[in-house]
């Protein structure tokens, strides 16, 4: 068997993990996370960090949220670094981390995971070391705005959830024109080229977004245009298949019940 450089896997979980598609139900979320109206689940997170790391090296996630990258590098035995613009995130992010360090105990006194409450924008101002593996998701566009948003129904009727980020300028969430919204995120992706190890790889987890009546292939996009910057390597889909369907369309049109992402990998070479 020849070394292995990129990860600690043995070869079965390694060939299990190279297929292009995946199905991973959240379990359910804890409580404080649940503020937060878009986070993708720390055990999915888990199997890519292991994946693309091995033990002692440095995720980052530049719009962390309230964390889950970093509580599941904790969990894998991996630093982490996170930059989330909106303050309440972040606070909830550190409890969480804080707890799940507790949690962890002595196995973990040594790794670091740190958030920065700042714009992903700056980041070569925060300090960080070089990064080892970047997995993130980003806004998808303003779609948590959009007054008929399917998963943002339920939230709005409960005083304790937000249904969108901040009213932050400088949240991308909050870009109303696409090319803009788009032009953004990429330069911000580009940004931390600088931060990352040769041949560090990058998973964005990000869908097609679907608003007035027509699709903006966001996931599309940012392949395309990112890949001008790092090696586009493939996508692997993550569907979900515990949601309820919805009668969108029903009896007159096409339109889609959306459970699957795009997890599209990246390289810096
Ligand atoms: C899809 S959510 C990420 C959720 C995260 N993966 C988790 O599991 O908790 C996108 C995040 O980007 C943050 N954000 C938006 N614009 C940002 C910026 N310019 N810099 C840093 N964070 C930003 C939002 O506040 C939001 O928390």
């Amino acid at each position: 068997m020849p070394t292995n450089k990129l990860n600690d896997l043995d070869p079965k979980t390694w060939l299990k993990f190279q297929k292009s598609w995946f199905i991973h139900n959240p379990p359910p979320r804890k409580k404080g996370t649940l503020v937060h109206p878009a986070k993708f689940p720390e055990t999915m997170a888990q199997e890519f960090i292991e994946f693309f790391t091995k033990r002692g090296q440095t995720v980052l996630d530049p719009m962390a949220g309230t964390g889950s990258a970093l509580v599941a590098a904790l969990r894998a035995g991996r630093n982490s670094y996170g930059v989330e613009l909106n303050p309440k995130y972040a606070e909830i992010a550190k409890q969480i981390i804080a707890d799940e360090r507790a949690t962890l105990g002595e196995a973990i006194v040594n790794l670091k995971s740190e958030i920065v409450n700042g714009d992903a924008a700056q980041i070569t101002n925060y300090q960080l070391p070089i990064i080892d593996y970047v997995l993130t998701s980003p806004p998808y566009w303003d779609m948590l705005r959009a007054r008929g948003a399917d998963t943002q129904k339920k939230r709005r009727s409960s005083a304790d959830l937000d249904v969108f980020y901040s009213d932050d300028p400088n949240d991308l969430g909050n870009v109303d024109d696409y090319e803009a919204f788009l032009a953004k995120l990429v330069e911000i992706y580009r940004g931390f080229k600088p931060l990352l190890r040769e041949k560090a790889y990058l998973t964005i987890i990000v869908k097609n977004v679907k608003k007035g009546g027509k699709i903006y292939p966001l996931a599309w996009d940012i392949a395309r245009e990112l890949g001008k910057t790092y090696t586009l390597k493939d996508e692997k889909i993550w569907m979900q298949d515990n949601q309820s369907l919805a009668p969108y369309g029903l009896n007159s049109a096409w339109v889609s019940n959306t459970f699957h992402h795009y997890c599209l990998q990246f390289r810096n070479e």
